[in-house]
């Protein structure tokens, strides 16, 4: 039998309790080959997330994974972060301690453009699943990078869901929207989980009892950050669990199947006061603009958790 190749991955990470979940989802996965995870800032400060994306790679007991510090702010504009969903250290839930790897020297977006050249070309798949700021830097260092990447699979947006942190935007474009626009504009293949779709994955009671069933240390850690996550999004949007937003990537690239979307024109609002960071999606196709993203807004969401489960219960 002819082994398949594995999928190359970058995932870009402002971690966040789901960004944590998206790690050890891909690391747990034998599909993936997780190349580095390239850091920036967003649910909290640049120094916060980094040392979150350190301690997700202990607690799935992969000290072998290469993390490298990004972006410190958006592109333009003032920073936002997200301590209200994800607490003050972003990873609130689990004892937050001070992680043994060491951070890579290298500067994040200077990974990406690096690894996109050295590797073959359209075999590294990009995952961001923060705001878009490193990808977007590294696609101004070097433009032709582009033509390399194999797919950009990422977390943001909304459509008919709206926003999450405005009336109309999503999170991850809200905090930096100038970025996301470069990202949409690349010219490489995107497929797109926006809150039309991550509502639909909610951390319920029932889901987190399974995953404490693992009873290994990462699933220990994963269970108290998405109880301490599940109080904020349950209160807030009135539901049993919170929306498990950044994991739909990875699981996407291990399994499509699970998903349903559709090829869209999507575009980044930059201008307007009032709905800034929105995505403005051509769901109905009303105009001739070309089809830049896969918009996914269905999912198996029993499939994605039993996903979940199995691949995190393959951490040491
Ligand atoms: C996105 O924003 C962050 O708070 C989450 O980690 C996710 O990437 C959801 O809007
Ligand atoms: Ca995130």
């Amino acid at each position: 039998m002819i082994e398949k190749e594995k999928i190359k991955v970058i995932i870009d990470t402002d971690p966040g309790q789901d960004d944590a979940a998206a790690i050890m989802l891909a690391l747990g996965s034998p599909e993936l080959d997780v190349l580095g995870l390239t850091v920036v800032a967003g649910n909290v400060p640049l120094n916060l997330t980094t040392r979150n994306a350190l301690m997700v790679c202990e607690l799935s007991g992969r000290l072998d994974i290469k993390v490298f510090s990004g972006a410190k702010g958006p592109m333009t504009g003032p920073q936002v972060t997200a301590e209200h969903a994800h607490g003050k250290s972003g990873l609130d839930g689990p004892d937050i301690f001070e992680p043994s790897i060491q951070l890579e020297p290298q500067y994040a977006p200077d990974f990406i453009v690096e690894t996109l050249l050295n590797e073959r070309s359209k075999t590294v798949t990009l995952c961001p699943i923060g705001p878009l700021t490193n990808v977007a830097l590294a696609l101004e260092k070097n433009p032709t990078i582009a033509t390399h990447i194999d797919k950009i699979v990422l977390m943001g947006g909304g459509y008919f869901a709206q926003g999450n942190i405005t009336p109309s935007a999503e999170f991850n474009i809200f905090a930096d929207p100038e970025a996301a626009k470069i990202v949409f504009s690349c010219g490489a293949p995107i497929v797109m989980m926006p809150l039309d779709v991550t509502h639909k994955v909610l951390t319920t009671r029932a889901r987190i009892q399974q995953l404490a069933s693992i009873g290994n240390p990462a699933s220990e850690a994963l269970v108290k950050m998405l109880t301490f996550y599940s109080r904020y999004n349950s209160k807030k949007f009135g539901n049993d669990g919170g929306p498990l937003h950044d994991p739909t990537t990875i699981a996407w690239l291990i399994n499509p199947d699970l998903f349903k979307g559709k090829k869209c024109n999507v575009e980044i609002e930059i201008k307007s006061d009032l709905t800034r960071g929105s995505t403005v999606i051509d769901w109905w196709e009303v105009t001739n603009r070309p089809k830049n993203a896969l918009v996914i807004n269905e999912v198996d969401s029993d499939g994605f958790f039993e996903l979940l489960t199995e691949r995190v219960s393959n951490l040491k």
